[in-house]
């Protein structure tokens, strides 16, 4: 029987989604259906499409911008979160356990899969993540659960990135445990094992304030498919580097084994796609 997927956002035309998780599909032999639902960005609209998916027989359902937050809020008074939702504020993956709306987010996890299929060392590496919002507060708890002992936030707006740290802090055990430090872009200073954009300034053309004195092994760009000038400059420096479409991908594939139990390949899906 076909299962039904989809993915929620607003815009979403551009989604990758269907053609990545149909690529998992054809991997294991199932039979799907994954749309691309385009939502109205209000709060009554995400729920009735999320009712109406579920009650309609929907088996799970991705969310993207702007609806990460709304999912996580529904989930909070409707239903239950994973520990990685909880702390990340947001939702990525909808699905019914037990009758009840569950809430998940894999991007974290997606991330940290993604740097260990590079061999990137993680264990107790020195991080910079540059970006304090959605998609920087994704990836700390997961991060920090893969080895890594300091990670230093740096944003353009430095109070955002202290708000942060104590937000997380307060959320949860491992995090209050966790060597976590603040500071500005222009701030950053010295040799890091990893540094980490997860700004959205890809998406305008604009560079980051990058200090001269900055420097690491491994920078990655949670952004992909565009030239990236944060990539660029570190590449210059001889680091080594990575865009983020193998956390696309590796974030899709756990939300697929979350949906169906069953282990996706992901190196010979990102293959596939025609990326490696
Ligand atoms: P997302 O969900 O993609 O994280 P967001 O929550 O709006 O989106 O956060 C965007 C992040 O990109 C923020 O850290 C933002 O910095 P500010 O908090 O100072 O706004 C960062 N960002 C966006 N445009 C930027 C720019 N031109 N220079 C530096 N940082 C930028």
């Amino acid at each position: 029987m076909t299962q039904h997927f989809i993915v929620i956002g607003n815009p979403i035309a551009h989604s990758k989604s269907p053609e990545i998780h149909q690529q998992f599909a054809a991997q294991l032999g199932i039979d799907i259906r994954y749309s691309r639902q385009l939502c109205p960005d209000n709060s009554d609209s995400f729920t009735a499409v999320v009712e109406a998916f579920f009650n309609g027989g929907g088996v799970g359902a991705n969310v993207t911008v702007p609806f990460k937050q709304l999912a996580y809020q529904l989930c909070l008074n409707r239903g239950r979160l994973s520990s990685h939702a909880a702390v990340a504020g947001a939702v990525n993956t909808l699905l019914l356990k037990d009758g009840e709306l569950y809430g998940d987010n894999t991007d974290g996890q997606g991330l940290v899969n993604h740097l260990q299929a590079l061999d990137w060392p993680l264990a107790a590496a020195k991080v910079a993540l540059i970006g304090a919002g959605g998609a920087a507060r994704g990836v700390i708890l997961p991060i920090i659960e893969a080895g890594v002992n300091t990670i230093t936030i740096a944003n353009r707006t430095v109070h955002k990135a202290e708000s942060l740290i104590d937000a997380l802090q307060s959320a949860d055990p491992t995090l209050a445990k966790a060597e976590l430090h603040s500071s500005g872009i222009d701030e950053l200073d010295g040799h890091f094992d990893i540094i980490i954009n997860a700004t959205s300034i890809g998406l305008s053309g604009a560079t980051l304030p990058l200090p001269a004195s900055l420097s690491c092994d491994y920078a990655y760009d949670m952004m992909y498919g565009r030239s990236l000038p944060f990539l660029q400059h570190f590449a210059d420096l001889g680091s080594v580097t990575s865009e983020g479409f193998g956390m696309l991908v590796g974030q899709a594939a756990l939300s697929f084994e979350r949906w169906t139990n069953k282990a996706v390949d992901v190196e010979a899906a990102l293959q596939a796609l025609h990326y490696d």
